[in-house]
């Protein structure tokens, strides 16, 4: 795993990969936040939904990687309230010209996640 950027462009990740690549953005981008949004919340959820998609029998992968994006939607939010990404261009380079939609972390959270994993070539 690189140190320093987490958003950049490589395609034919594994799974493995690409939660390497999401662990990463989630030390970088969620440490500082709040306890009901930080990396252990995200990890924590993203643990008790594999749990629960194996009793479900669903795709497990699936639902690995969009519970650690559930909450990414926060971080931009937060950027005026925590210290993390405000000396940070990479975010919000990545971000580009995309308006964000409304300051519901969900909504945010969802357009995010579908241009991160675009980059990925994630189906
Ligand atoms: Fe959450």
């Amino acid at each position: 795993m690189p140190s320093g950027k987490v958003l950049i462009m490589n395609n034919s990740l594994s799974h493995t990969q690409l939660v390497e690549i999401i662990n990463a953005f989630l030390d970088k981008y969620h440490s500082d936040l709040s306890y009901c949004h930080g990396a252990d919340h995200v990890r924590r959820v993203a643990k008790l939904a594999v749990k629960i998609g194996k009793v479900e029998k669903v795709d497990l992968e699936l639902v690995e990687i969009a519970a650690l994006l559930h909450d990414i939607g926060v971080v931009p939010l937060a950027w005026g309230r925590h210290a993390s990404g405000k000396d940070d261009n990479e975010f919000q380079e990545f971000l580009g010209t995309y308006a964000l939609p409304s300051y519901d972390h969900a909504e945010v959270g969802a357009l995010i996640a579908e241009r991160f994993l675009n980059q990925y070539n994630y189906p």
